[in-house]
């Protein structure tokens, strides 16, 4: 593996707290990002403007975008499931909007309460209202390993709705194994059918880490060429609309994965750490912030 540049997307505003049953309230969700922007992440998913009545952890997304400080050199980034979604966010001021759908009929069916075809016209007019008001456009894949109901789920779906997603002018796709049931193997099959279709530069990789495959998942991606990991500080996470689903890989285990490999991210392990103790100090909330005591 030669050493070179990974791009970290920090989920854990997003993704970390959308599943958790205790609301954090908004001041200590802004002072947590506020925090997360002084460890030298470069990209932070800072909530999501789905439906409040779906997503009730999130409720605050707009108080939460106008409260925090912006530093420069970071994105700060949504997920937007629609144009409804995308005009809150747009007020809110976000750099980046988050489009999202499944590999699979029914997790999508279950999450945005609609089948990928019926999404599809919905994502393509959000992608381009988004584009229009000159933001760039991140593109998830959901149940991309692995779906609740379906089971494993077939790469020809996976590369279709890949490709759909990049014709509406999605800058970068991510991957996601929304319950976490990737293994290597399995990263290795995928990503191989999928690279001839699709270039290492516009995936990224969304693992959770139910089987504690995550890291694993991640060092088969490496040697695969992608460079783009989405992590949740402490491995907070979860879809609440998928069942068994579990945090995502924690940022502090890929730091340092990426720090051994000599791979530089421009993230302090130390910063990153505080920033842990920071929320479990304001919320109660327990991360896995293995190393932490280490040195
Ligand atoms: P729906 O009920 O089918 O929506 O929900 P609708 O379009 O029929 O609209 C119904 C009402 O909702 C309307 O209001 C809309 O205006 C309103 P009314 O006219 O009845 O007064 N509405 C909204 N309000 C606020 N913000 C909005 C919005 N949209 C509609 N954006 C919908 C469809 C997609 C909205 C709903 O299913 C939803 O919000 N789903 C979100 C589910 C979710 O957030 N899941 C977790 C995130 S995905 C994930 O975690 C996976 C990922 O991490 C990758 C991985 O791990 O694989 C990304
Ligand atoms: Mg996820």
């Amino acid at each position: 593996l030669t050493p070179r540049q990974i791009r970290v997307v920090e989920v854990g505003p997003r993704d970390g707290l959308q599943n958790e049953a205790q609301f954090v309230p908004t001041q200590d969700k802004i002072a947590w990002i506020n925090q997360l922007s002084r460890t030298g992440i470069p990209y932070i998913e800072i909530t999501s403007f789905v439906h409040p009545k779906w997503i009730p952890a999130l409720a605050d997304a707009a108080e939460v975008a106008k409260g925090i400080e912006r530093v420069p050199g970071v994105t700060y980034a949504a997920l937007v499931p629609n144009v409804r979604g995308l005009e809150r966010a747009l007020e809110a001021d976000v750099d980046e909007v988050a489009v999202f759908l499944s590999a699979s009929e029914t997790h999508n069916q279950r999450n945005i309460n609609k089948s990928i075809a019926d999404t599809f016209p919905i994502l393509e007019e959000t992608a381009r209202a988004a584009l229009a008001a000159g933001k760039t456009v991140r593109g998830y894949v959901s149940t991309v390993f692995g779906c609740p109901d379906e089971g494993r789920v077939s790469v020809d779906n996976v590369i279709r709705v890949t490709q759909r997603l990049l014709e509406m002018g999605v800058r970068e796709i991510s991957l996601g194994d929304t319950i976490g049931v990737a293994h290597p193997g399995q990263v290795h099959q995928v990503l191989d059918t999928l690279l001839n279709h699709v270039p290492a530069e516009r995936l990224a990789m969304h693992f959770h880490d139910t089987y504690g495959m995550a890291i694993a998942n991640t060092l088969i991606a490496l040697e695969m060429g992608i460079s783009t990991f989405d992590s949740s500080l402490g491995g907070l996470g979860g879809c609440p609309f998928a069942p068994g689903a579990s945090g995502n890989m924690a940022t502090e285990d890929l730091l340092y994965l990426l720090d051994g490999l000599d791979m530089t991210t421009g993230i302090h392990r130390d910063r990153l750490f505080a920033s842990a103790r920071l929320l479990e100090e304001r919320t109660g909330l327990s991360l896995c912030s293995r190393g932490r005591n280490g040195n």
